[in-house]
């Protein structure tokens, strides 16, 4: 289906009804790209935990599918058990001994919560637990049997046993070296990443702990762990480990740091000089939380999708029926810029096949300060990408305004003096549903040769910004009335000038 109502995604996926958060269990399987995500089946707030389920051909196109792993609930309607995030693999090999022949065994470890006290597999656990449990599938993720001896970890390693109420969203993946799953989860409120190992899926030893390093202003959650090659040199590469925080980002509320340095195996070692110990978000606008890489896509690409909503007013985001989306796939690398290593991030290479027309073109244009329209031929509600190459000159601010009409628009913009690339949804549209939504929020970035190549998806509830090779990257929620659709350029200060500027309009993706 495509659904049309006012701020529904058109480029990325959204359940047709209820609450989402995080992604989960991402896992490429037999033609088909598994989307799994933190649900409510029973409304539009978070609540019920459950995994959704889609299933995608291609990371743009979904169906929808019923839960994977809906809420357990007793005689009394009381919550038993809730599925938080976790991630998925296939255990080609059968490892585990769950899969048959022909029929290998869809694998998901999650975050089992259990809001009551009870006795599982012999275990006691304590009400208010998160332990890791494990769920698997032998028809592509269509129904799913919880493993007998859940949890398969049950509480938080002997010293932080205390913490067994916050212990969860573990991320799998193949450490191909040593032939051996490695699974990463955390330790919130102690800033912990604990890595794991198994052979079996099943059976997991504690290898080593990260942290508290980098930013520790909130709860640590969601974290991913993958190798990449530095700029592209396959004999150099190194490992990200990206963790989620809550709250504590530059723009408010929550958002998404990584780190780049070494995994042994055994050990995760933040590499300081390679990114100047500073810390590094991998989003900058207030709306990209939870990211996670998908595992075993068949070309390598490693490909990352987030929450595009923020804890800080999630739950009041003005959308119905629905409430929630996830981000356009990105693909990462990493790259050298200006000397230290970054992750570098673009949307998914295929997204260019929804490009329906060219709605504006310009070759060249010159800013003088004020504010410049572009011609554009696009419908109100239509879904843009537009790669445009700004030269700020002498401006102090200079840029374009997008979904614009009536003294409405959200504003994407390079601020002179801070050395930044802005994303402004102060005049965006509706915002009173909190006080810190109506903001202007900042990626450092540097000018090449003057300029600042730059490609926005302005999509139905969200804008996203690319700027330079990639390595500044904002998302933003905005609500903007349904006949904000102009384009302009503007410069303040100073004389800006574009040296290219093309738009298209996007065909919707199937949802
Ligand atoms: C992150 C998070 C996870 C948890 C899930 C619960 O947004 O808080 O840590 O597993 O949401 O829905």
């Amino acid at each position: 289906a495509v659904y049309r109502e006012h701020h529904r995604p058109q480029l990325s996926f959204s359940p047709e009804r209820n609450w989402m958060n995080d992604p989960n269990g991402l896992v490429y399987h037999d033609g088909e790209y598994h989307l799994f995500y933190q649900f409510n089946p029973s409304g539009n707030a978070w609540g019920d935990m459950s995994w959704g389920h889609a299933v995608s051909p291609d990371l743009l196109n979904w169906s929808e599918l019923p839960p994977a792993l809906p809420v357990e609930k007793d005689a009394k309607g009381a919550i038993t058990q809730m599925f938080f995030s976790g991630s998925a693999v296939v255990d080609h090999a059968n490892a585990s001994g769950l899969g048959q022949p022909g029929k290998p065994a869809m694998v998901a470890l999650y975050t089992a919560m259990f809001p009551q006290a009870r006795t599982l597999a012999g275990k006691t656990i304590q009400a208010g637990t998160q332990a890791q449990s494990l769920a698997y599938s032998l028809d592509r993720g269509r129904s799913w049997t919880q493993y007998p001896g859940n949890p398969v970890i049950e509480l938080p390693p002997a010293p932080y046993a205390a913490e067994y109420r916050d212990f969860r969203d573990p991320k799998l993946f193949w450490h191909e070296p040593q032939k051996k799953w490695v699974m990463v989860a955390v330790l919130p409120n102690l800033h912990k990443a604990l890595f794991y190992s198994s052979r079996d899926l099943l059976k997991w030893e504690l290898m080593s702990e990260f942290g508290p390093a980098g930013s520790v202003s909130g709860i640590w959650e969601c974290p991913d762990l993958f190798e990449l090659p530095v700029d592209g040199d396959p004999a150099r590469r190194k490992w990200v480990l990206v963790m989620s925080q809550n709250p504590g980002h530059p723009a408010g509320g929550s958002g998404t740091q990584y780190f780049v340095g070494d995994f042994d195996g055994t050990r995760f070692t933040w590499d300081r000089a390679a990114s100047d110990g500073q810390v590094q978000w991998l989003d900058y606008g207030a709306d990209f939380y939870a990211g996670v890489t998908y595992n075993g896509v068949p070309d390598g690409r490693r490909l990352l999708v987030g929450w595009m909503n923020n804890w800080l007013y999630g739950q009041q985001v003005p959308t119905t029926p629905w409430r929630g989306a996830q981000s356009v796939p990105r693909e990462l690398s990493l790259a050298t810029v200006d000397g230290k290593i970054r992750l570098v991030q673009q949307p998914l290479a295929e997204l260019k096949r929804q490009r329906a027309q060219r709605v504006a073109e310009l070759a060249s244009a010159q800013v003088a300060p004020g504010v410049l329209p572009v011609q554009s031929s696009s419908a109100a509600g239509d879904a843009l990408e537009i790669e445009l190459r700004l030269q700020p000159g002498s401006a102090r601010y200079s840029g374009i305004r997008v979904q614009a009409h009536g003294g409405q628009y959200t504003e994407v913009g390079y601020d002179r003096e801070k050395g930044t690339v802005y994303l402004d949804r102060s005049r965006a549209g509706q915002a009173g549903f909190h006080a810190d939504f109506a903001a202007r929020h900042h990626a450092p970035v540097a000018l090449r040769s003057g300029q600042l190549p730059m490609r926005i998806l302005v999509d139905g509830g969200s804008v996203t910004v690319f700027a330079g090779q990639g390595e500044a990257v904002l998302t933003d929620q905005v609500f903007p009335g349904r006949t904000s659709k102009d384009m302009a350029l503007f410069s303040e200060g100073g004389t800006a000038g574009v040296t290219g500027l093309s738009a298209w309009s996007m065909k919707p993706v199937q949802l």
